[in-house]
């Protein structure tokens, strides 16, 4: 009975330890995919520069240990004016790919133009509001600074300051 208990408790500790090494891998994986943009961090800033994405292309990158999802829209895209990034006459979306629910990473499906997130269930849109609950409130938009072609993360410019008092 005690060898049949003990051998159920190696199990268990054996798929959690396989269970962990995995989320660690694929965290790794995702970590790697990040930056793909030429970006420059210094003291808490990231300077990105936007000019290399192309028109509907999203890239994922890594700000103070945040992922921040950058979407270049397309022509026929919604463009919505209480939340785009515009940039040299392009609108872009950005946000911090965090759940406003409990904080898990939502999938972007380009298919749908959707965030889905599969802790609970959420949904968001393209831009980045809730359109099937639990999250509370729409995927936050990290503080920003246009310079040219280029979005400095970190710094409140008066783009960011205009964004958020729409909101
Ligand atoms: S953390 Fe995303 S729906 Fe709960």
């Amino acid at each position: 009975m005690a060898h049949e208990e003990g051998r159920r408790k190696f199990f268990g500790f054996a798929l959690g330890g396989f269970a962990a090494l995995g989320g660690v891998l694929s965290l790794g994986a995702m970590k790697r995919s990040w930056d793909p943009l030429p970006s420059v961090e210094a003291a808490g800033f990231l300077t990105v520069d936007l000019s290399p994405i192309k028109d509907g292309e999203s890239r994922t990158i890594e700000w103070r240990g945040l992922p921040v999802f950058i979407l270049k829209k397309t022509a026929e895209m919604k463009k919505n004016e209480n939340r785009d990034v515009v940039v040299e006459d392009a609108n872009y979306v950005v946000v911090i790919q965090l759940c406003t629910h409990l904080g898990c990473i939502p999938e972007w499906k380009e298919s749908k133009q959707q965030f889905h997130c599969a802790c609970h269930g959420g949904v968001f849109d393209a831009d980045g509001l809730v359109v099937v609950a639990p999250p509370p409130k729409p995927l936050s938009i990290p503080p920003f600074k246009i310079e040219g072609a280029t979005l400095v993360l970190g710094e409140e410019g008066p783009e960011y300051k205009q964004l958020t008092a729409k909101v």
